[in-house]
């Protein structure tokens, strides 16, 4: 398959891009490389001759024009947008343009192509978003986000997510763009952008700051391995039933306390220290609108997809903490960008 990655140069997009030309997909990756994205996540495959760049940003519609007719692809997987919530509290603007004006961009311009192409049936728009259109939910283990659930976004992040899904579904029914649809929890993995929860902690520990917790620790995260979501995506852009979505999470639910708990124990062990890192851990005035609980209830992509991760959050915890202890340069790197290494998203 000829895929159209947007966003291929962060962390998600990049690992789907590994793990599609390592299947023998062709990729165009198409980003504007933010301040989030870094070329070297895909250097591995940066060579080969089923790997194509385009630095083109979702807010220019010519652009993507452009990008469809040169390319032809069979199918696109949308991943392109504004990520980190803290960000969104501070410069709700950034997240409207890209993750709303810029999917709206990526229809129009599928959809153009696509009947250019004589609206071919095996045509896949996937759009990739997030579990955090849902909003929050009670501590009751039982109750977990499915397909079903009503939206209830309750940042500027979820709600630009939300936007978005809605514009999708509505392509597809009013144009009969053919689309799917994947709602995803927290992943977690190399590569991570050093501002998300667990590279800040690993980082921290390392140079000896504290660990930060927002509020008391409680809020409750499902986590999955970055490189079983790039698989459960590639599965379902293939064989994804057309208009439907489906709910991807590894069934790892931690609270955040547990979650640092966790990785300071792997770190102690990995790199031991003078002292337990979880001395390091300190308590921050809390994000405003701090969702409380999320967990996704995956029945769907396996029953009908035939889907489930394959690491334990042990395991992947432990992979990417020791991938972190192996590339300083990565990291180091990505530290000097604007924003990293400061308290955003305060400013209720
Ligand atoms: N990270 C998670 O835990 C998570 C969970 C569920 C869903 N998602 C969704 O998955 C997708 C990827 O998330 P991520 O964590 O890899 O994000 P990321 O911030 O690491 O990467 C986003 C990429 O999109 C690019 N980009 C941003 N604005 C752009 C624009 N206007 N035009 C072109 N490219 C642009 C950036 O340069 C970057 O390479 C997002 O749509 C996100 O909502 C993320």
């Amino acid at each position: 398959m000829k895929l159209l990655v947007t966003g291929g140069a962060g962390f998600i997009g990049s690992a789907v891009v590994r793990r599609a030309i390592a299947d023998g997909h062709s990729v165009v990756n198409l980003d504007a490389l933010t301040y989030a994205a870094c070329l070297d996540n895909v250097a591995r495959v940066a060579d080969s001759p089923n790997y194509a760049f385009v630095q083109a940003d979702i807010r220019d519609r010519a652009a993507l024009d452009r990008a469809f007719a040169e390319h032809t692809p069979d199918a696109v997987m949308h991943l392109a947008a504004e990520s980190h919530v803290d960000r969104s509290i501070d410069g709700p603007g950034d997240f409207i343009e890209t993750n709303i004006t810029g999917t709206y961009n990526m229809l129009e311009a599928a959809r153009a192509y696509w009947v250019g192409q004589g609206r071919p049936e095996a045509f896949r728009f996937h759009h990739i978003s997030t579990d955090e259109v849902f909003g929050s939910l009670p501590s009751d283990p039982s109750v977990k986000f499915t397909e079903d659930t009503p939206y209830d976004p309750r940042s500027p992040y979820s709600a630009s997510k939300a936007s978005s899904d809605h514009l999708v579904r509505a392509w597809h029914e009013t144009y009969g763009l053919p689309v799917v649809l994947t709602n995803c929890s927290n992943n977690y993995g190399p590569y991570h952008f050093p501002e998300k929860l667990i590279p800040v902690i690993i980082l921290n520990a390392l140079a000896g700051k504290d660990l930060p917790i927002y509020g008391d620790g409680s809020n409750v995260r499902d986590w999955l391995y970055v490189e079983d979501h790039a698989e459960a995506l590639l599965l379902v852009v293939q064989k994804g039933e057309l208009g439907r979505s489906y709910n991807i999470g590894g069934e790892n639910e931690r609270s955040n306390l547990e979650l640092v708990t966790t990785l300071c124990g792997i770190l102690d062990e990995l790199r031991p220290s003078n002292h337990p890192y979880a001395e390091q851990i300190t308590y921050v005035t809390d994000r405003p609108g701090h969702d409380a609980r999320y967990a996704i209830d995956p029945g769907r992509i396996r029953a009908e997809l035939g889907w489930r991760p394959s690491v334990t959050v042990e395991e992947g915890l432990r992979r990417t903490v020791q991938w972190y202890l192996d590339n300083e340069d990565w990291w180091r790197a990505l530290q000097t960008r604007k924003g990293v290494g400061e308290r955003l998203g305060v400013t209720a």
